[in-house]
Parts: C-alpha cells; structure tokens; sequence
C-alpha cells in the first residue's frame, strides 16, 4: 500500500550523485579511497572522535564492536531491551549473554540507576542506546565502567549530530557506532560508521574491518604487504557508498536544523493534548542537544496508540510504532525473557507512535499530519 505522506523519503540534498560519477570516474570504486577518507576524517573531526572508520552499516559496526571487547561465552552485557536487534545481535554472536535492563519514563533510555543491580562478575561491558537523538546519562554510564573496569559501546545508530552536555554522541564511550540508514538524519542508502575513542583500539579495529588483514597499514605504506592476522569480517564500504554520504555530509548542519524544525513543530502543536491528559511528548533533558531524528507521541494505552495508527492509516499518512522489547521476542523468550520482567519497557513501547518525519517533509503535508492527528484525539 502506497501512503499519500510516508513515513520516510530518502532525499539528496546536494553533489551526491556528482560524487558517485567522480568516483566512477576516478578508477577507484572499492572501499577507502578518497571519499570513504573524507568521510572518516569528517567524522572524527566534527563529532570529536578519536577514529572515525566507515562500514556498510550500523549493525557491522557493531559486530566490530562486540570483538574488540573481547567478549566470549562467558561475559555478559548490559544493554536495553528497547532497541533494534542489531544491538543484541552483536552481543549474542559473540557468545556472551546480554542482560536486557529497563528504561527511563522520561527519555526511554537506559536507566543507569538500574545498572549497578545488573552487573556481575561476568560483565565485560555496558552498551546504550541514544534512542530517538537523545543521550543516555552517559556521566553516569561511563563513571560506573570505569569503576568496575568496562568497556562502553555507545549505540548512537540515531544520534548523528545530538549532543550530551555539548560532547557529540559518538565520542563519549570507548567505542560508537552511527547508521545512515535511509531512515536515519543523514543517509546513504546502507551505511554506518565504527567511532573508536580508546587509541590502543585502533590498529586492531582496521584489521578485524578488512577481513583479518594489515591492509590498511599496506595502503599507507607502513608495511610492504599485508598479511592474516586476525579472524576478521568484511566491513568496508564501496566508494559508491562513501561518494553518496560525502554528498550528504557536507550538509550536515542544515539536514539537522530542518529535522529539528520539523521536529518543533510538532511538538508545539501536541502541547494542548498533553496538557489535557490525551499524550505525552517528548522529554529531552536540557543537557541534552538532540538532533530531531524521530517525533513520537506516547499514547494512554496500546488500543488507542493502535487507533490512531489506524486513523492515520485511512487518511493516506504512515505513522508508525516502534521497537517490540527483544526479551519478550521468540529468540529473547528462549534466552529467558519473561512479561513483566522490564516493566517500563514493555508499558511504553505498547503505547509509542513515530510520526512522519523527513527532510523533504514540507510544511503542508505537516499541517496535515497534524491536523489527522487532532481530529483523531
Ligand atoms: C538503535 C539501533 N541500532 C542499530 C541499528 C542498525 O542500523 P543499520 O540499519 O545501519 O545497521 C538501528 C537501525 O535502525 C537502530 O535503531
């Protein structure tokens, strides 16, 4: 079924398909020639991270991830329940065991209070989400690891360009990973990006990216041929690829105040509802910089979340829910998800609708989702 306003459009905003010519053109069409650089480079400098190192998606950064912790059957993680599989897909194909703690009422986040009762001896590592653009409670997060000797994996799949206390999400755990996922703030079709903060990390992250090889060294000249050295994964994006984000990077700040923008205007419209008690809105923590990426509503109760999809629905806009908690997915069941076992996770997510809400989302079509969204309420 076709939605006269989607959910999401994927859009070029500039030299993107330019830049896929120049490097068709330039000879050089396999992964880290001169935009996937570029494109690292940027990264880093911008967000502020040590190394910034392209991948084909958010999920193979965080495979990357999930081996450079050192993880094995014996470890556990601590991570969110609410959140993408890829997340726990990476824990689990280590062989560790994630351990699903709640979220916060205000943010959906992790809730950091809750950690400390989670750990155990076998805790290698904690790894939150930044759902929607918006930060964990990353001092906190990240004072407890060091505490007890953890490694942090931020999953900022949704916080390219959001901010914590004025740091980048991306730059704050010893590890990241971002997507640009044509859903995400800035897109290439597939994509993503490992972000590796901790410097002793690097050299094997390039290696374990470019399938268990020294490569990466071999292309700078420090070694005089490349050579197996660890059992790695092949995690580099086409310069097709790279060209495309390059396009989209070097507008970076407009794409993020135009999703804010749209993302305001939402919120000012839904303010009277949540006053009288029909939704609740966004919280974002004043310490928090977010980047617009998703505008959800959270309604009284799953029948009329439901409903209002469904109201959409017939008047041609696609609005949608989001994560269904992983514990109490089929595989989450198996490894011993129960109901009621995360409380705030499994009430919220029963409850939460995404609105649309694209680059190319003009003021109109806007004022039409609102105006369905009034009526339906
Ligand atoms: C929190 C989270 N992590 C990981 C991913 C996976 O990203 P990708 O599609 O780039 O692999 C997503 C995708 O939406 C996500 O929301």
């Amino acid at each position: 079924m076709s939605f006269r306003i989607p959910f999401n459009k994927p859009f070029v905003i500039g030299r993107e398909l330019f830049y896929i010519a120049q490097a068709v053109e330039s000879g050089h069409l396999s992964g880290d020639g001169s935009f996937g650089r570029r494109c690292g480079e940027f990264l880093a400098r911008r967000f502020g991270v040590h190394r910034a190192l392209l991948t084909p998606s958010c999920s193979g950064a965080l495979d990357l991830a999930g081996a450079l912790c050192g993880l094995d059957s014996g470890s556990e993680v601590v991570l969110p329940s609410f959140t993408f599989t890829s997340t726990a897909n990476s824990v689990l194909r280590t062989g560790a065991r994630p351990v699903f703690v709640d979220i916060r009422e205000d943010t959906l986040n992790l809730d950091e209070r809750l950690i400390p009762a989670a750990l155990s001896p076998r805790t290698r590592a904690i790894w939150p989400v930044h759902y929607a653009g918006v930060a964990c409670e990353m001092d906190e997060i990240t004072a407890l690891a060091a505490e007890r000797g953890l490694m942090v994996v931020e999953d900022a799949a949704q916080g390219v360009g959001a901010t914590y206390r004025g740091r980048a999400l991306g730059s704050l755990g010893d590890l990241a990973a971002y997507s640009f996922h044509e859903t995400k703030n800035v897109i290439s079709g597939e994509g993503g990006a490992l972000c590796i903060n901790d410097p002793s990390l690097v050299q094997r992250a390039e290696i374990l990216r470019e399938k268990g090889t020294d490569r990466s060294r071999f292309f700078r000249g420090e070694v005089d041929r490349y050579t197996w050295h660890d059992a790695g994964y092949s995690e580099v994006p086409s310069e097709v690829v790279a060209a495309f984000l390059w396009g989209q990077l070097e507008h970076l700040e407009e794409i993020t105040a135009r999703r804010r923008a749209l993302w305001e205007r939402y919120h000012a419209a839904f303010a009277d509802h949540e006053i009288r008690g029909a939704l609740r809105r966004p919280i974002v923590p004043d310490h928090c910089g977010h980047n617009g990426h998703i505008y959800y509503l959270l309604l009284p109760s799953e029948p009329r979340r439901d409903a209002l999809i469904e109201s959409l629905r017939a008047r041609g806009i696609l609005a949608v829910f989001h994560y269904l908690p992983l514990h109490l997915s089929p595989l989450g069941r198996r490894l011993g998800g129960k109901d009621g076992d995360l409380p705030v996770t499994e009430a919220l997510s029963a409850r939460l609708v995404r609105l649309p809400l694209y680059h190319e989302l003009t003021p109109v079509d806007q004022d039409e989702v609102i105006a369905a969204v009034h009526s339906a309420l």
